[in-house]
């Protein structure tokens, strides 16, 4: 665990999230990889409005309290996100209370805007069509976004996706900073830099894709097929899964990662009571750089200066 700002001052966030994004499991086998994950011991799950699986996770907390698993939903913590289609001021407190309802809960414990980026178009859809892509306006979708904490809707705001530039710009005039940026990093994408300007400004850096999606349409296998990964893991006796989850847990930042596999999911958080050396750490520190979300690829049909520069800025590091 380790701790973010929120309403009620500093509060626990488990540094371990299970990622709920799929793109081969039904309702049936999210609500089921809740409450199994629950069993194994993740307090942490990370949905979104774009995911779809808002509504299964939310089935899955009530039978994981049906069955005594956990005695309330205090003990969980549930992030969700503002989609795209919602990222303009007035839209953002409709929008919380529409993923409140899939999830049938009173409150999230942090809601991030998924992208700084504008559909307009009513439903989620991706990828967005060229003509629907527009710019955010970050100080507008802020407020919105504060206004959700304010009201009690969430008790943390953070950001997604997210360059230090656009970040800097909401710390110009928030009167809640982002207490999360959610970004892509594995040891093929380390974002040191990020991770430096989160650290100064008490931003906790939380990665997804830590293992590069491996097997989902999103993703790629060359975090698990890394060379230098592979030796470690085999000198060691682990395997390049939890590898790359320790070296990411050194970093300092937390992580969601997703299994609907028992066997991965406890496999997923064995990664405590043994450590990566300089040696070892110096070895990946020098693997080569490659990003692999980009928002033109997937989320939009076509790049325009808008999604260009979103991308550009999110490629520094
Ligand atoms: P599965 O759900 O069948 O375990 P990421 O967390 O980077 O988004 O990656 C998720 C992908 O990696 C999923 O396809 C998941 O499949 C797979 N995965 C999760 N944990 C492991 C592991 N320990 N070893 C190999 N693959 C894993």
């Amino acid at each position: 665990e380790t701790t973010i700002s929120s309403s009620n001052g500093r509060r626990t966030i488990p540094l371990i999230g299970m990622g709920m994004a799929t793109d081969k499991e039904g309702s049936d086998k999210v609500k089921a990889a809740v409450l199994e994950a629950i069993k194994v011991g993740y307090r942490h799950f990370d949905t979104a409005a774009l995911y779809g699986t808002e509504t299964a996770v939310g089935e899955g907390i009530v039978e994981a309290l049906r069955q005594g698993l956990i005695k309330s939903r205090a003990e969980l913590f549930i992030t969700t996100k503002l989609w795209c289609n919602s990222a303009e001021g007035h839209l953002v407190l409709p929008a919380i209370k529409r993923s409140l309802q899939n999830l049938g809960l009173e409150y999230v414990d942090l809601y991030l805007v998924h992208w700084p980026l504008k559909q307009n178009q009513d439903e989620i859809k991706i990828p967005i069509p060229k003509e629907s892509i527009a710019a955010i306006n970050i100080k507008d979708v802020w407020e919105g976004m504060e206004k959700c904490q304010t009201l009690g809707l969430t008790k943390s705001i953070g950001v997604s996706n997210f360059a230090p530039r656009r970040i800097e710009e909401i710390l110009s005039f928030a009167k809640i900073p982002p207490a999360v940026n959610q970004v892509e990093m594995n040891p093929i994408w380390q974002q040191k830099k990020l991770n430096e300007f989160c650290k100064k400004n008490d931003i906790l850096l939380t990665a997804y894709s830590p293992l590069g999606a491996s097997g989902t349409i999103w993703g790629h296998n060359r975090v698990l097929e890394c060379d230098v990964l592979q030796d470690i893991a085999k000198y060691k006796g682990k395997t390049v899964a939890q590898i790359s989850l320790r070296w990411i847990y050194e970093q300092g930042v937390s992580f969601v990662v997703k299994s609907f596999n028992t066997k991965r999911m406890k496999q997923n958080l064995d990664i405590f009571d043994w450590s990566l050396t300089e040696e070892e750490l110096n070895k990946i520190s020098h693997i080569p750089q490659r990003k692999h979300i980009y928002l033109n690829g997937s989320v939009v049909t076509e790049p325009n200066d808008v999604t260009a520069e979103i991308d550009a800025d999110l490629s520094y590091q």
